[in-house]
């Protein structure tokens, strides 16, 4: 029996992947100028994997992208997954901050078709350029039926990662992704996708933030800590913010002076304790926050962190609800 093809659609917000610079070189260049049609006029044999739609979003640089942003573009792919035509959907999008989109989005799609974010190292018009494999190994994996229900998968150099757990590492290399343990949700070859394991951690359609309402009405930072950190810093931050980020060292580790301004705190600014470690993780620490003025990230990155928080406080959850929302997610 002749299988028909199934539809994909191409969300396209710019990033290194729709970059163009002088032909043949990977360095200078300016993200997001150039249609994904004309990525794909370079691939043809995408065309024998799937029927494409090319759904034009934005043409950015991935560190323009706002808070807003983030909510239309949920509200934008939440749209065109209801079309009954479609199978599945492949955002492009820079790099630099692919992983803020993809958590945002893992958290808060209400889909259950395959959502494939994908980008690239090397700008179009690059020797070697690395987009249009990434691009054709997306579609592949978003019209391959066991992506359903894997919550947002991040395709970057043969690799499926889950949009909850990869991090840029490098920013040379083309292979600039890393996750911590337990690794990738899978691999690719060519257009064989290659499954290991699937996300644990609630996403999209499981996820209370794929129900709920938007836009973002709270501030939240990030503060980084290093040695001799300025406590003047965080105590202007715990006053100007409704929550902050700490990432810390080791396990969510801080200097005495830190620790002496937030165990001293009686406002209501909400602080979350993340380690600034790849491999890190924050839990409870008797030691570093003997009063419970913090709420640990787990395993999450502080940029990720802000994120959830980000989500929790708009959405009006208890200090309590914050807490679970780190062992949950
Ligand atoms: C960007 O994030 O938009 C530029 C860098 C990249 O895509 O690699």
């Amino acid at each position: 029996m002749i299988q028909s093809k199934k539809t994909i659609a191409i969300v396209a917000t710019g990033g290194t992947i729709a970059g163009s610079g002088r032909i043949g070189e990977s360095a200078q260049y300016q993200a997001g100028t150039l249609s994904v049609v004309s990525i794909l006029e370079t691939i043809p044999q995408i065309n024998n994997l799937a029927e494409l739609q090319v759904h034009p979003f934005c043409s950015k640089d991935s560190n323009d992208i706002t808070h807003d942003d983030l909510i239309q573009l949920k509200n934008f792919v939440e749209e065109i997954e209801r079309d009954p035509n479609v199978d599945g959907i492949v955002i492009t999008h820079g790099t630099d901050t692919l992983e803020e989109t993809a958590f945002f989005l893992n958290l808060t799609l209400n889909v259950h078709k395959p959502v494939i974010m994908t980008g690239a190292m090397r700008p179009a018009t690059a020797t070697s350029a690395d987009g249009p494999m990434n691009l054709y190994q997306s579609v592949a994996l978003a019209a391959n039926p066991n992506a359903i229900d894997l919550g947002v998968l991040v395709v970057i150099g043969d690799t499926i990662y889950s949009g909850r757990d990869l991090t840029k590492i490098n920013s040379i290399k083309t292979d600039a992704f890393e996750v911590a343990a337990p690794g990738p949700v899978g691999y690719m070859q060519d257009d064989q996708v290659y499954l290991i394991h699937s996300p644990y951690r609630r996403h999209t359609h499981y996820s209370q933030f794929a129900h709920s309402t938007y836009p973002f009405d709270k501030k939240v930072e990030i503060f980084y800590v290093h040695l001799n950190c300025d406590p003047d810093l965080l105590r202007y931050m715990l006053d100007h913010y409704d929550g902050v980020v700490l990432a810390g060292t080791g396990a969510g580790n801080y200097p005495s002076q830190i620790k002496e301004v937030i165990q001293n705190y009686q406002g209501d600014c909400t602080i979350v304790r993340s380690s600034r470690l790849l491999e890190g993780a924050a839990f409870d620490s008797p030691i570093f926050d003997p009063l419970q003025k913090t709420i640990p990230a787990h395993r999450l990155s502080a940029h990720k962190a802000r994120i959830l928080l980000l989500l929790g406080l708009s959405n009006h959850c208890s200090k309590e609800q914050l807490r679970q929302l780190y062992k949950e997610y």
